[in-house]
């Protein structure tokens, strides 16, 4: 992809979008909500996925048609809130491995800390998507992206619902190779992290934990 950031505009993602926002949305349509935008969204960060042609026979006549190149795709989910996004971008392409980070923040320095690191074979031969609802202050993605790199990940993408000017500053910092595909740039981030004006905690909206 070209553009380090791409908000995506389409009218059905920005409606999805306000709905998930509003604080009485129930458990339920959020979590369907966001497996619908994800999908709207993944269809977005793999628009320039590479195509080759193959002989087909349709009813017809014969055709060179276009399919998608065999690149391989990787999914790979930062622990809890991007399980909420791996359904959607696994209904438009079923096939792709799924890995997980888990990490926490140390209460101490604030960093991220690793606790779970699960990832498919062969990363750097494939584009790895990486998901999670929230880029807010910007730590947990850019830790998981040193991480996927360490482990010879190239063509990494990152895939989030909502975005804080911080963390889109803090990404294109570290790592100015990852594009970030996003429903929306919202305003800021409120002195403990969240993004305003935000939808909460989006891990305890999709889970139902508060
Ligand atoms: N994580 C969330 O779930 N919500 C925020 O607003 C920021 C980080």
């Amino acid at each position: 992809m070209s553009d380090p950031l791409t908000v995506v505009t389409h009218p059905l993602v920005q409606h999805k979008l306000s709905l998930m926002r509003a604080k009485d949305t129930s458990t339920a349509s959020f979590r369907r909500l966001l497996r619908e935008i994800t999908l709207l969204l993944a269809y977005e960060i793999t628009r320039e996925m590479p195509l080759t042609t193959q002989g087909v026979e349709t009813p017809m006549e014969e055709m060179d048609a276009p399919i998608l190149a065999g690149k391989k795709l990787a999914l790979v989910s930062i622990l809890r809130a991007g399980n909420g996004m791996l359904d959607g971008v696994l209904e438009l392409i079923p096939s792709a491995r799924v890995g997980f980070v888990g990490l926490y923040r140390d209460e101490a320095t604030l960093k991220p800390v690793q606790y779970y690191f699960k990832v498919p074979e062969g990363l750097n031969d494939r584009m790895v998507i990486v998901v999670d609802p929230m880029l807010a202050t910007g730590n947990s993605t850019v830790a998981a992206v040193d991480l996927l790199k360490q482990a010879g990940a190239t063509d990494i993408r990152f895939l989030c619902l909502l975005a804080a000017p911080e963390g889109v500053a803090r990404m294109q910092e570290a790592h100015p190779d990852v594009p970030i595909v996003t429903a929306a740039l919202d305003r800021e981030l409120n002195e403990k992290g969240y993004i305003l004006p935000g939808l909460g905690d989006a891990g305890d909206r999709m889970f139902g934990t508060k």
